[in-house]
């Protein structure tokens, strides 16, 4: 299991070279995950040290509870297309910076925080950066339909596993929806893929995520920062 402290020895370089795209007066978009959720304590310390005017919306209640324990002003929905930088993990990178994300269920929000952002900037451990996709990639489904897509994402080649809690009850989306953990293999045309489930009613979000990255900043093993400045995605 990951501890704070690990995560902090492994992290601190690559979220404070991050925290550098931050600026006074901006309103900053918050992904989720454990990546985040440490990315959050350092940002509120920087926000006090320079004294900095910064509104933060986050993509979860995960995130929303550590920025309410930080006392972070928050902006509300309404100024999301004003959003200037987006900061958010994921699960898995390739070498075009396609994205598989999804496994704190926050798909549907981090995907319209990163999208609206001016700037996308991302976190991750050098063992999720890698060649090609090949995770499953989390499907999230309105209740109401689940059985119907699990039989279209079957038909697209893909193994659907409906995710559950510890002790059997079905992990809710943070839009009361469930996921579906859908094995592909590797992934040889995401956009494509994430086109076509996408395409299925009754999907409400896909953790495929296909579009320009403005940072990537890639914490290794020993703590150092790898900083890429990705051309191009999809
Ligand atoms: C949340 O839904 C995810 O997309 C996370 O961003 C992703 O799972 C990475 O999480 P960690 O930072 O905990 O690895």
């Amino acid at each position: 299991m990951t501890t704070a402290t690990d995560k902090e020895n492994r992290f601190r370089r690559a979220a404070s070279s991050a925290l550098e795209l931050v600026k006074d007066g901006q309103i900053v978009g918050l992904g989720s995950g454990s990546t985040v959720a440490y990315f959050v304590g350092l940002l509120a310390e920087t926000i006090k040290r320079k004294s900095l005017e910064i509104q933060v919306i986050p993509s979860s209640m995960q995130i929303q509870i550590i920025v309410e324990r930080f006392q972070i002003p928050q902006a509300s929905p309404v100024s999301i297309p004003e959003i200037d930088v987006a900061f958010d993990g994921a699960d898995q990178i390739d070498e075009s910076y396609n994205m598989i994300k999804g496994r704190g269920g926050a798909i549907f929000k981090e995907r319209v925080i990163l999208h609206a952002a001016k700037t996308r900037a991302i976190i991750i451990g050098a063992e999720k950066f890698g060649k090609v996709l090949d995770k499953p990639v989390p499907v999230e489904v309105g209740v109401f339909a689940r059985t119907y897509v699990e039989l279209a994402l079957r038909k697209l080649g893909g193994k659907p596993t409906l995710r559950l809690l510890d002790k059997g009850f079905p992990f809710l989306s943070e839009n009361g929806a469930v996921i579906l953990d859908t094995a592909f293999g590797v992934i040889l045309q995401p956009k494509v893929l994430r086109q076509q489930i996408s395409d299925i009613t009754g999907v409400i979000e896909v953790g495929l995520f296909t579009d320009h990255l403005d940072a990537l900043f890639i914490a290794e093993a020993d703590g150092n920062v790898k900083r890429t400045i990705p051309v191009s995605s999809g």
